[in-house]
């Protein structure tokens, strides 16, 4: 039998990627931009390639909805295949299990799976990927992927044939612009110079495609949204933040910034309303975030428990803590007296400029508001940092929710304020738990400013405050 190599002829931009995809180094390879960047083509090119290369091995192409991995990104598939003249007794598709197998020919025995990555509430750490074994694999629109659903499958590759046939385990990743887990750990460091070993980027562009940058262009010019056509037309991964308050580099940094950090202790927590809430507790030193703390579906006694016994451990003073006061938070709050109730819906509170003594003016519609510009104009300023240990999947959360705090499209002089927490919990599934519990530090931003000696003890520092109001 005569064996064939499909023979490729990729533009400038996909050599790029091949040389990453082919490469004895490069493990985790994001090519990511602009639509018709000729994305969906490499994949399966890449694909066609590796298993007639090497039959018998076994990859997978996944994507956040299997109906339109099949609509779209399988389409492409079989004109890809058609391009290159693949005879059609080489491969059969299994519809039942969706999985590419090549039965004849060159690439017999190799086999692609197609994978359905959508989110399943009843399965959130995806384990159903756990036991398969792939020798490479591809991510598909990876903009709407979980991340645990990347953690996971990238440790599902070099297990198939890798060793038989020497084959650094490679997973490509193709997507859109988008400010998720792809932003934090591909493209920011990318452009910072800073992408770890075995990490690759490449921002893709209509225009680098020849084959279609004509009729792209033509239908891309005609999109009038900004973000999205700064996304899909221009391939911009710093696309405008839409109202966030808060700027997306400036989130990410609070993970590694340093700050100066003071003695003061502070505990800010959002307890739970609801069963699927989740109560979030964070300890604070000055601005840095040092501890953070998170249950589901826990009472309200046992919260209080914990909460009591944080404060008493860490050597927070009552008057340093601050809980909502909202519905059960309420119930805390009364428990443990002494620790400030906050009520996001309550007048501003009136500051004082230390230097003149006047009342700063400030136009804010409520203390929630007020608390979310504080906060975000010291994130924003890079003055807070979280070194609490935290897991990419936490890390996640605290950024998805930050992104949605926006400000509401106010005309110059009616009060600053924020979307309302129905519209942010739409956008993003569930309620801001981790958000909330950070912008209630800005709380003690609004506090008189207390006197206080320190006082060297034997194992550290003790602060003794004084004159504190409640
Ligand atoms: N190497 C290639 N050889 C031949 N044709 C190609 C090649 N790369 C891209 N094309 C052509 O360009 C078209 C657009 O590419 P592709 O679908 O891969 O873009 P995309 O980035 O996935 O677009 P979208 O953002 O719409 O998903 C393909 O349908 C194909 O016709
Ligand atoms: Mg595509």
């Amino acid at each position: 039998m005569k064996k064939i190599y499909p023979t490729i002829s990729p533009f400038p931009r996909q050599d790029k990627a091949y040389q990453k995809l082919l490469d004895d180094v490069t493990r985790l390879l994001v090519y990511g931009g602009a639509a018709g960047g000729g994305k969906t083509w490499l994949g399966c090119e890449w694909l066609l390639l590796m298993c007639y290369r090497y039959p018998g091995t076994k990859w997978f192409i996944g994507r956040n909805e299997l109906t339109r991995l099949m609509g779209s990104s399988y389409l492409t598939w079989r004109r890809v295949l058609k391009f290159h003249s693949i005879p059609d007794s080489d491969w059969v598709f299994n519809g039942q299990y969706h999985y590419i197998e090549f039965v004849e020919g060159t690439a017999k025995g190799s086999r692609i799976d197609l994978l359905d990555l959508a989110y399943q509430p009843r399965d959130p750490d995806f384990e159903r990927f756990g036991s398969l074994e792939y020798t490479g694999g591809w991510i598909e629109e990876g903009g709407e992927i979980h991340f645990k659903a990347f953690d996971v499958l990238k440790t599902r590759i070099g297990r198939m044939m890798n060793t038989e046939y020497n084959l650094l385990p490679k997973l490509l990743i193709t997507c859109n612009p988008t400010h998720n887990w792809l932003y934090r750990l591909f493209y920011k460091p990318f452009k910072e110079g800073k992408l770890p070993d075995g990490h690759a980027f490449i921002k893709a562009l209509y225009t680098d495609n020849p084959y279609t940058a004509d009729s792209y262009g033509k239908q891309l010019d005609t999109i009038i949204d900004p973000t999205l056509r700064a996304r899909l037309r221009n391939g911009d991964w710093e696309y405008g933040e839409n109202n966030s308050i808060f700027n997306y580099d400036a989130i990410i940094d609070m993970f590694t910034n340093t700050v100066e950090i003071s003695n003061e202790k502070y505990l800010t927590g959002d307890i739970a309303r609801y069963g699927h809430d989740k109560t979030v507790e964070g300890i604070w030193q000055g601005w840095n975030l040092q501890q953070v703390f998170w249950d589901v579906k826990q009472g309200i006694d046992v919260t209080i428990t914990k909460t009591r016994s944080r404060i008493i451990e860490s050597g927070i003073p009552y008057s340093h803590t601050v809980l909502d006061d909202d519905g059960v938070g309420g119930g805390a709050v009364d428990s443990l007296k002494g620790v400030k109730g906050f009520v996001g819906n309550a007048t501003p509170i009136k500051r004082v400029d230390p230097k003149t003594k006047k009342e700063i003016k400030e136009n804010y519609r409520n203390l929630r508001s007020q608390c979310e510009f504080i906060f975000a104009e010291k994130v924003n300023n890079h003055e807070v940092s979280i070194s609490a240990p935290l897991s990419e999947q936490e890390k996640e959360w605290i950024i998805e929710e930050l992104q949605q705090i926006k400000s509401t499209e106010n005309s110059g002089d009616q009060p600053l304020q924020i979307v309302s927490k129905d519209s942010i919990k739409e956008a993003l599934g569930r309620s801001p738990d981790f958000a909330d519990m950070l912008m209630m530090r800005a709380y003690f931003e609004l506090q008189p400013k207390k006197v206080f000696i320190q006082q060297q003890q034997v194992g550290g520092v003790k602060s003794l405050y004084e004159g504190m109001p409640g």
